[in-house]
């Protein structure tokens, strides 16, 4: 029987979160999840039309929705990584648990781990001995070189590459199409722009944009 999942998050990557769902659910032949809804505090009209479009029942906001999260499978569908933080915390300390979303179509090798929370979409590219870490989220089409870590919350946006051995630090945001070289480490916090080539260590909680990345100013 199919396992109950909430998403939280009505917006963009809410809605490819619930894509990779249903990929899931058709490669298996049987679905293995059940969409109970989505919850959003503030969703946006067009984002509740969306939803409703394709037969997904709204909710409501977080603290309204506890009983329903305590002991549920969740998933959190926000780009943002420090938002994302910020909710999945509290979910969990009201008893939901996160699950673990990789879409068919992404290409993981061997001896990956990939933690609670985590999100990988289609076309993702995940090379050998990579780690995932809680509610880490890899988009479309973005790649992670061989020994690389994501740690928790980081976000990948799509066609983004990490090469190989390299560390990003926990809330860090890798933006569309950025490139970050091989061996290097990403501080906490930090946000890469799109389209960066990344190519020393970024400090914590820095802004980096530009071929080669330099320093914009610090996250906020
Ligand atoms: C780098 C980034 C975080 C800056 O965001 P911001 O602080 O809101 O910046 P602004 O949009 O106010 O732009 C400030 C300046 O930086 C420039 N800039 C913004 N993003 C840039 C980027 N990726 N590369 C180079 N310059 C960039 C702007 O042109 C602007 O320049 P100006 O002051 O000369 O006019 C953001 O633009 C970015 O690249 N985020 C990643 C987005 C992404 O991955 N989107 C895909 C989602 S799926």
């Amino acid at each position: 029987m199919a396992d109950g999942i909430i998403v939280i998050g009505a917006g963009g990557f809410g809605r490819e979160t619930l894509d990779v769902i249903a990929a899931i659910n058709a490669a298996n032949g049987e679905p293995l999840w059940d969409v109970i809804g989505v919850i959003d505090d503030a969703p946006a009209e067009i984002q509740v039309e969306r939803l409703h479009d394709r037969g997904i029942r709204m909710l409501g906001d977080a603290e309204g929705n506890r009983k329903l999260l305590d002991g549920a499978h969740y998933v959190v569908g926000i780009g943002s990584p420090a938002v994302r933080a910020r909710i999945a915390e509290k979910a969990e300390a009201w008893g939901a648990r996160p699950a673990v979303l990789v879409h068919p179509a992404a290409v993981v090798g061997t001896r990956v781990r990939i933690s609670p929370g985590a999100v990988v979409c289609g076309g993702a590219q995940i090379s050998t001995n990579v780690r995932l870490g809680r509610h880490a989220h890899v988009n479309p089409g973005a790649i992670i070189g061989h020994d690389s870590v994501l740690e928790d919350f980081v976000s990948v946006n799509p066609g983004a590459i990490v090469s190989g051995e390299v560390t990003v630090g926990a809330r860090t945001l890798i933006g569309a199409g950025a490139t970050v070289l091989q061996g290097l480490s990403v501080g906490e916090g930090a946000t890469v722009g799109a389209s960066a080539c990344v190519t020393k260590d970024v400090a914590a909680g820095s802004v980096m944009v530009g071929v080669p990345a330099r320093v914009v100013g610090a996250a906020s």
